[in-house]
C-alpha cells in the first residue's frame, strides 16, 4: 500500500476498525489466527526474530491495510510470525512508521493496535537511541522504565484519559532482570526528530529526568496501554547523545553500532521473550 491512499489518512476512518481488518488479513496470510506478543524491532534488534523461535510466516507489511513502505534504509518492512519455544506466537513488526515522517500519529501506532487486535496482551517495543549516562558505551541495552513524550502529540483522540503509571510494566522488567541482572534502566525521552538533538536539548532532557533520547516508542507505548497491553521497552544505546560525546553524530555510525551489538542484544531479547 502506498502512503497516499492509506485509509488511516482519512480523518473519518476508525483506526480501531482498520487495525481489526489488518489483524484479520494477518491471520489469513500467516495462517496464525492469534498472536500472544507484539514485538517492534528498532535499529539493532532485527536478528532477535530469528533467534526467538521458529519463523512460521513472513508477510510484506505493505500487503496489510494501514501499513506502508519503510521510510528509512536499515528499517525492515516485514511482519513475521514466530512460534516461541513455549508455544506462544509473537508478531514481530519490522515496519515502524515514525512520527517524524509526518503521516500522523494514527499511522505511527497502527502496528501496535494491529498487534492488540491479533490478540497480543504484551507489547515489546525496542529502539536504537542516544545515551545520556556517559558510562553507557555504544552497544549497551537499557530497559525503559518511564518516558517523557516531547512530541506534543498523543495517539488518544478526544477526551480519552488513560493512566500511565507503570506504563513500562514492572512485572516485565523483573522478568528481564531475571534473565540479565546487569541490565540498567532509564527514562526515555522522545523528541520529534528527524534531526538529532542539540547538546542543549540533551542537557534539557537530562535536567527533566531523562536518560535516553530517541524518536520513537513513547506514542506506541501509550497506544499499547490504551489497548490494555503490558509494555516492555528496550533501548539499544547506539551512541552517546549529542554533547555527551565529544564527536558529532552520524546516521551511518548509529546503524553500524546497531549491527555490531545485534547478536548480543538479539540473544538477550530472545531469552527474555521465552519467559513472557
Ligand atoms: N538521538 C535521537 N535518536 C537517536 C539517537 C540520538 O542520539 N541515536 C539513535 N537514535
Amino acid at each position: 500500500m502506498t502512503g497516499k491512499n492509506n485509509p488511516l489518512n482519512d480523518p473519518n476512518s476508525n483506526p480501531f476498525e482498520i487495525a481489526r481488518e489488518a489483524a484479520d488479513q494477518i491471520a489469513k496470510l500467516s495462517g496464525i489466527p492469534h498472536h500472544d506478543i507484539g514485538l517492534t524491532l528498532g535499529s539493532g534488534w532485527a536478528k532477535a526474530a530469528e533467534l526467538m523461535g521458529e519463523k512460521v510466516s513472513e508477510i510484506d507489511a505493505e500487503q496489510v491495510i494501514g501499513f506502508s513502505k519503510p521510510a528509512v534504509v536499515g528499517h525492515g518492512g516485514k511482519l513475521t510470525s514466530v512460534r516461541l519455544p513455549n508455544g506462544k506466537h509473537a508478531l514481530v513488526i519490522g515496519a515502524r512508521t515514525h512520527f517524524y515522517e509526518d503521516h500522523g500519529v494514527r499511522r505511527v501506532v497502527h502496528s501496535v493496535r494491529t498487534a492488540a487486535a491479533t490478540g497480543a496482551k504484551i507489547m515489546v517495543l525496542t529502539n536504537g537511541a542516544g545515551g545520556i549516562k556517559d558510562h553507557w558505551k555504544p552497544g549497551t541495552p537499557v530497559l525503559i522504565n518511564d518516558h517523557i513524550n516531547l512530541t506534543a502529540s498523543s495517539p488518544l483522540e478526544g477526551a480519552t484519559f488513560i493512566d500511565l503509571t507503570d506504563l513500562y510494566s514492572k512485572r516485565l522488567r523483573d522478568i528481564a532482570h531475571e534473565v540479565d541482572p546487569s541490565l540498567d534502566e532509564g527514562v526515555y525521552v522522545q523528541f520529534r526528530g528527524p534531526h538529532y538533538e542539540t547538546p542543549a536539548e540533551v542537557q534539557m532532557a537530562k535536567a527533566v529526568g531523562g536518560h535516553i533520547v530517541g524518536m520513537s516508542t513513547s506514542l506506541e507505548a501509550i497506544a499499547a496501554r490504551q489497548a490494555g497491553m503490558e509494555v516492555l521497552g528496550f533501548s539499544l544505546i547506539t551512541n552517546l547523545a549529542a554533547g555527551i560525546s565529544p564527536s558529532p553524530l552520524s546516521h551511518e555510525e548509529v546503524l553500524q553500532a546497531g549491527k555490531d551489538a545485534e547478536p548480543v542484544i538479539s540473544r538477550l531479547l530472545a531469552r527474555i521473550a521465552a519467559k513472557l
